[in-house]
């Protein structure tokens, strides 16, 4: 695979075209920063969102980059007034100097566009490398201090992203990750003794050595999966959920890697991506750009039933298990359960409940008799 399918076309440019990719990208983070920011801000008095590799700013086009997406779905969020005794530090890195400055003018800009920033809210522009800043929040944090962090890792390639201090940084147990993995590179290098250094970093270890041989179709799903194990150890996240990239030459670019140790955080990043890949195959493609599906795709909740059906054969169950059975074991979020799925069961005459005081609805303690 050429080098052209994987990077920006213009990747040494000061500032680049946007992809595709890259939208859908931005799409799931801000989905995810709506509905996540008031959980966090219920949560705690202290909130941290660090863009590790935050770019120029904006795109060639003029569209936003994460750091203003990030901000603007704070500041201009609902329930924006609900949060405001909530101090949110948004921290944003860019090591390429002229990215850098451009970042700042374009933060100073949207500072000035809204008359300042809220009191709540504290806006850190960083020069640095992403390893070099992550040691410093670490030290000036101190584990006393540290709050609920966001973390977006949104590096080009490979290198300087290495798993031992992202656990570190993810060490408060309401901390998330949000990481766009290079899975493009780590299945061309994987056996090829060139790049070992980085992956052993990248990886926290160096079982990538025991991939299946280049060609070999499980190749990258033992990758993914040895990545997505090493999230889960090291960082002690009890949930890591993939979103595949694939590029413009129709092949695996890159993986999001989502780590949580919440439910609620897992259920509404899984609404997230919902909301870019309405299959809920959690797949973006740019060669496709998803059109044909954005508009026209419902979806297919007969799955979900069958799901439940087997699962809880023969059992009356409440509706509280059935919603975290979803969450946690299948493709579907929250939001998919009771009027979507079990409404119509219950229609039909595939479910029942011994306590339900109206059809079709099922409010906190509702049983549920699946045949
Ligand atoms: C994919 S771009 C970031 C895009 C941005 N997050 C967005 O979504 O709009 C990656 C950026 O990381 C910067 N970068 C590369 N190595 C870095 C490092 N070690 N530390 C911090 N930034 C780095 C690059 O200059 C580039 O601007």
């Amino acid at each position: 695979m050429s080098k052209k399918e994987t990077a920006p076309k213009d990747r040494n440019a000061t500032v680049w075209a946007i992809e595709p990719h890259t939208s859908a990208k931005h799409a799931i983070l801000r989905h995810y920063l709506n509905a996540w920011f008031p959980v966090l801000s219920s949560w705690s008095k202290r909130v941290v969102f660090i863009d590790g590799f935050a770019g120029p700013g904006s795109y060639a086009g003029g569209e936003p980059g994460s750091p203003e997406l990030a901000l603007r779905t704070l500041l201009d969020h609902g329930h924006a007034t609900r949060m405001k005794e909530t101090q949110f530090v948004f921290i944003f890195n860019e090591f390429n100097t002229e990215r850098h400055a451009e970042l700042e003018a374009h933060v100073d800009k949207l500072s000035v566009e809204h008359k300042g920033w809220p009191k709540n809210v504290v806006v850190k522009v960083h020069n640095d490398n992403f390893k070099t800043v992550a040691e410093q929040i670490l030290t000036s944090l101190g584990d006393d201090r540290m709050a609920p962090t966001f973390a977006f890792v949104d590096p080009f390639g490979y290198k300087d992203v290495p798993l031992e201090l992202i656990a570190r940084l993810m060490k408060y147990k309401q901390s998330e990750l949000f990481i766009y993995w290079d899975a493009n590179s780590a299945n061309r290098f994987a056996t090829g003794n060139i790049v070992d250094e980085h992956f052993e970093a990248l990886f926290g270890t160096d079982e990538f050595k025991n991939a299946p041989p280049a060609g070999d179709a499980n190749r990258m799903p033992f990758l993914h999966d040895l990545y997505r194990r090493q999230l889960a150890a090291q960082c002690g996240f009890r949930y890591v959920r993939s979103f595949q990239m694939v590029n413009s030459g129709n092949r695996t670019g890159n993986y999001l890697f989502f780590g949580t140790r919440s439910l609620k955080g897992l259920d509404k990043m899984k609404y997230a991506m919902w909301q870019v890949d309405p299959t809920g195959n959690f797949r973006f493609s740019d060669m496709l750009n998803n059109q044909a599906v954005l508009f026209d795709v419902t979806p297919d909740f007969t799955v979900l039933e069958d799901a439940l059906l087997l699962e809880f054969s023969g059992q009356t169950v409440d509706i509280d298990d059935v919603v975290t059975y979803v969450i946690e074991f299948t493709p579907f979020h929250a939001g998919h359960v009771k009027m979507k799925t079990l409404k119509p069961m219950q229609a039909a005459g595939r479910i029942s409940s011994p306590n339900q005081k109206r059809a079709g609805q099922f409010p906190p303690g509702t049983l549920i008799a699946f045949p």
